[in-house]
């Protein structure tokens, strides 16, 4: 069925079918660094297998994880020279996908050539270029650098992974229009909130305070934050975070980005950067990014906790409040068509702010009358209401 409504008059939830394919554009697969022990690499991507590993220039080389010859598992081979040997009959696979050397045989087959994926470096992070029309990388796509990334500014990277199985990854690029789930799902006031869409970019600017009636959320009225959120094509998102905490102001660079693993689940990561405060010695700096760090893993771990309940919904049913579902999706769906398929309406630029005004006019009432019943019971049990101590979590833009 493809309307909306069933014969009773009840609305139709179309669930419909996940992609049969991958999004195309450079996807990032963590920190650099991970992959420079010379060592092979397995990353779970695409529905198979990538092997990556290091060569002798120090360039990382990323190939389909299974040996063209008997389908071996690359990633449990080892690097030699500058090639990746496969551990079923030690054929060497070289970074430009070609068969280089097969050490028991005359010679090696022409056109053996296995499928390899351009790479790039950015903010100390590996990306690769996928396109299954096969076209070349396009460097211009990359996501910028962070000025400041290599000259101190920040704390190190804290960086984290995790494998959310049961949803398609379009759940999290749903988040960039979801207003109202900042104060369901991340307990914190949207009081501002708009988007904008145009080429391969969707951002998403809020600002938001915390909500004083629950804990695990900003857990202070005075917990204000500026956040704008950006994707750089389909699966990386650059989230600048601006806190202000009783005026001790922090800029935090948060960084999300996923990789489809298959169509129903995918590899998500996150790290942290966090400016380092004037005169504050390192230990202390990496101690406040790893807070932050935990805080935002919080607020990821909330969004799993949905997504892995939820169904898929093709044709949601919204209201005013809701923010643009149907543009981001159309936005979104620029990445899973073939390129001469691309039409003006996923790339134009689109934008949309959210009244936020009667959402927050009732969310207040709702929050003084959650803390009046708490008041109230507190001193039913003559216990003093006493919130301190909750560690204000924060939330990021998804
Ligand atoms: S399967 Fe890889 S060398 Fe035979
Ligand atoms: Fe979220």
């Amino acid at each position: 069925m493809t309307g909306t409504a069933t014969p009773t008059g009840t609305r139709h939830l179309d669930q419909g079918i996940a992609p049969d394919r991958y999004a195309r554009g450079w996807h990032c697969l963590g920190l650099e660094r991970r992959f420079t022990d010379g060592k092979p690499h397995s990353v779970p991507a695409f529905g198979g297998k990538l092997v990556v590993w290091q060569d002798s220039s120090g360039g990382l080389n990323v190939l389909d994880g299974y040996c063209r010859h008997m389908g071996g598992d690359l990633t449990q081979g080892q690097v030699k020279g500058d090639e990746i040997a496969c551990p079923f009959h030690d054929w060497r696979w070289g970074g430009d996908g070609k068969c280089k050397q097969i050490p028991y045989a005359r010679r090696v087959p022409l056109r053996a050539r296995t499928q390899r994926y351009a790479t790039a470096i950015r903010n100390q992070q590996l990306f690769i270029w996928f396109d299954p029309e096969g076209s070349a990388a396009d460097e211009s796509l990359l996501p910028p650098e962070l000025p400041g990334l290599t000259s101190g500014k920040y704390t190190d990277w804290v960086w984290e992974t995790e494998q959310i199985e049961g949803s398609n990854c379009r759940e999290l690029i749903d988040n960039v229009v979801d207003m109202a789930h900042f104060y369901y799902v991340h307990l914190a006031f949207p009081t501002s909130f708009r988007n904008v869409f145009e080429g391969q970019q969707a951002t998403q600017f809020m600002e938001s305070k915390g909500r004083p009636d629950v804990s695990g959320g900003y857990g202070s009225e005075e917990f204000f934050l500026k956040s704008e959120a950006t994707y750089y094509g389909p699966s990386y998102m650059i989230n600048w975070l601006w806190t202000d905490y009783k005026g001790f102001k922090t800029e935090v660079v948060l960084i999300n980005t996923h990789i489809a693993t298959g169509p129903d689940s995918f590899t998500l990561q996150y790290g942290i950067i966090v400016e380092k405060p004037e005169g504050m010695d390192d230990e202390t700096a990496a101690f406040i990014g790893q807070k932050y760090a935990d805080m935002f893993g919080q607020g990821f771990l909330q969004d799993v906790h949905i997504w892995k309940n939820k169904v898929p919904v093709q044709n949601p049913l919204l209201c005013e409040e809701d923010g643009p579902v149907y543009q981001l999706r159309r936005w979104y769906e620029q990445f899973y068509v073939d390129v001469a398929d691309i039409t003006p309406d996923m790339t134009d630029r689109f934008e949309f702010e959210v009244d936020t005004d009667k959402a927050n006019e009732f969310w207040q009432d709702e929050v003084a009358a959650n803390l009046a019943r708490k008041a109230e019971e507190d001193a039913a049990a003559e216990a003093a209401a006493d919130n301190e101590g909750a560690d204000p979590a924060l939330m990021s833009g998804t």
